[in-house]
């Protein structure tokens, strides 16, 4: 993929981020989702390249855009895979918290692992902690891994957990590791990239959130230099056909980051939509103009580049509509 497809997907994301950001503390999720996917799918027709949805709003009968086998893009080469979720965290930006985010992943076609509408347990860190912790190590043992690569007391190591009561008994064990937790609302992607910035407060991501989710952060962390791992969670019979067909039989399989994302070749943007850690939400700064600020990433060099970008909504196609 070339270098210039990173900036094509940040408009993507960018676009998006403007769109739901409008719906901001109005208590309408919904509306919110519906704004940030309407506005990425539009946009994807302007970037150069012959795009498939391979995690994206639901399967074909159940989502009217960005559904799975969506063909996406002018039609010319690369051929990639594209990830999406529109808005990650829309009780988020329904009640204006921190850290909702607008997110693309693209790689080359069979890249991605097409992961299905269900649970995954992950684990996730930065660059420091990489090949370190495992899903097949207890808790206790993944908190003495990243405390020694981090350089630090386990006493000082924290870790950001999904707010769930299917979580008490994993709180429970960090708690008597003698680490510190984050338990956070909603946004498993944006957590599991704050654990690559050492400077953001946060050393490892445990718990379950969703497993498409989980390959959005994987494309960050493989960009980041950072780990992840994740194990599906089916919750009933046709959850654990969906994995037998994906050729997962043994339930305790771990997904490792290159499982998720197979190469080097991976895109990720994200853009803020509500203040977050490491990104600005949308700032409007006047009737006619905002600012957003993006992460946009290539696994292939390692290049991280924060965008901050200055709209014109005057000038900017498709925005009163
Ligand atoms: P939405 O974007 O659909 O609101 O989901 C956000 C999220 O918090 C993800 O980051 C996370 O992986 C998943 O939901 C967790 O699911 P649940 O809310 O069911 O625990």
């Amino acid at each position: 993929m070339e270098r210039e497809l990173a900036m094509e997907i940040v408009r993507v994301t960018e676009f998006a981020a403007l769109k739901s950001a409008r719906w901001m503390g109005r208590g309408q999720k919904n509306e919110a989702d519906g704004a940030a996917t309407e506005a990425m799918r539009r946009m994807f027709d302007t970037v150069s390249m012959d795009g498939t949805v391979v995690i994206g709003e639901g399967e074909m009968d159940e989502a009217p855009m960005l559904y799975i086998g969506e063909r996406l893009g002018l039609g010319v080469a690369p051929e990639v895979d594209v990830a999406v979720d529109p808005l990650e965290g829309t009780d988020i930006v329904a009640t204006g918290q921190p850290n909702a985010i607008t997110v693309v992943a693209v790689a080359p076609k069979g890249c991605l692992l097409h992961a299905p509408d269900m649970y995954m347990e992950k684990i996730a860190v930065g660059p420091k902690a990489k090949g370190k912790v495992s899903l097949g190590k207890s808790v206790r043992e993944n908190l003495e891994a990243v405390a020694e690569a981090n350089h630090k007391d386990i006493s000082d190591v924290v870790a950001v957990i999904l707010d769930r009561p299917r979580h008490e008994k994993l709180i429970a064990e960090v708690r008597d590791a003698g680490a510190r937790i984050k338990l956070i609302p909603a946004g498993d992607v944006a957590a599991a990239i704050h654990t690559a910035f050492p400077d953001r407060g946060v050393d490892i991501l445990f718990g379950s959130g969703g497993a498409p989710e989980g390959v959005l952060a994987a494309c960050a962390l493989k960009c980041l230099g950072g780990d992840i791992q994740g194990r599906l969670l089916p919750e009933d019979e046709a959850q654990r056909q969906r994995c037998i067909e994906m050729g997962i039989t043994d339930l305790n399989h771990i997904l490792t980051l290159d499982d998720m994302v197979r190469g080097d070749d991976a895109i990720f943007s994200a853009t803020g939509v509500t203040d977050g850690d490491i990104l600005d939400g949308v700032r409007m700064l006047s009737k006619t103009r905002a600012r957003t600020q993006s992460i946009v990433m290539r696994a292939k060099t390692g290049t991280v580049r924060f965008v901050e970008a200055y709209h014109n909504l005057q000038r900017k196609h498709g925005w009163e509509d």
